[in-house]
């Protein structure tokens, strides 16, 4: 299964949810692929890599259509990483000027494909070539959203347009994938209940598009931040329940992955032995 985490908004967790939720499928032990389609390779380094980096990165995997040489190890067992080496932003003009740009993507993956359980693919903020060639690669778009409802109206708006503005590829056999926004960074002041259903109304006036609001929110906690800097993924860190309604990194993976389809029941699986290693 191929997962694109995308929104049209920079900041809101995308790396976040990649790099964990790839963390957490690997110490499951699936396979998994996580690729930095973003120009800041902020996942690039997120885990550290076990042994040299591989020759090639995201430019080869796009233009040669192809992933030979382009897959590095991270230090987590089952989980691999390509890399963003676009520093220039040359990708996206690439993608722009190649009749099939926006394909390639798509064609590397069908190649590696079967060698994984999950393929992971962060973006970046923003709309252009490379993101499409993302989603278009996608059997399920995630998107998360912070909690202040500009930043949910900002997130239908833009991620209505840029689904319409693919939806015209069907007639080349592309078929939308559907969309599951994620409340990230919830604070206790806000209600997330209220902010999904506030989404989910807006999302009602498009019933073209296939928008689900996860059950699952993930809190605002330090131990996002901490993973981050400990380069470990987060339901390493913060593996207890916490006092209080809050859920702990682990429970928030665990319930995540199952609400999005990525495993059946992760709970069990940990409690019988597939303890993070
Ligand atoms: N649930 C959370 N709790 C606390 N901090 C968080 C949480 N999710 C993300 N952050 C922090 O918010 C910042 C932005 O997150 P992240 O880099 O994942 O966003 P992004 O959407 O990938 O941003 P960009 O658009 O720049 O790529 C980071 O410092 C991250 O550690
Ligand atoms: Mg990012």
């Amino acid at each position: 299964m191929i997962l694109t985490v995308c929104a049209t908004k920079g900041g809101v967790g995308k790396t976040t949810v990649t790099a964990n939720l790839g963390g957490f499928l690997a110490d499951l032990g699936r396979k998994v692929l996580i690729i930095d389609a973003d120009v800041q390779p902020t996942l690039s380094s997120y885990y550290i890599l076990d042994g040299p980096p591989a020759e090639n990165g995201l430019t080869h995997l796009i233009q040669a259509a192809s992933a030979d040489g382009a897959i590095s190890r991270t230090g987590i067992r089952n989980l691999d990483l390509v890399y963003s080496d676009d520093p220039e932003g040359e990708l996206q003009h690439w993608i722009a000027r190649t009749p099939d740009g926006r394909f390639r993507i798509r064609r590397a993956l069908d190649e590696i494909a079967p060698r994984y359980d999950f393929i992971l693919i962060d973006t970046q903020g923003a709309v252009g070539g490379l993101q499409d060639a993302a989603i278009l690669a996608a059997d399920l778009l995630v998107s998360p959203i912070t909690p202040e409802m500009l930043s949910a109206r900002e997130f239908l708006r833009g991620t209505i347009q840029m689904l319409e503005r693919l939806g015209d590829l069907r007639y080349l056999g592309f078929e939308r994938p559907p969309l599951v926004g994620v409340l990230n960074r919830m604070d206790k002041t806000r209600d997330a209940r209220d902010i999904a259903d506030q989404i989910r109304d807006l999302a009602s006036g498009h019933p073209e598009i296939d928008i689900r609001m996860a059950r699952t929110v993930i809190p605002a906690t330090v131990a996002y931040r901490k993973a981050a800097s400990m380069q470990a993924p987060v339901h390493r860190i913060e593996t207890k329940r916490r006092g209080g309604p809050t859920l702990s990194a682990l429970e928030t993976m665990a319930r995540l992955a199952r609400e999005l389809g990525l495993a059946e029941s992760p709970d069990t699986e940990i409690a019988q032995g597939g303890e993070p290693k």
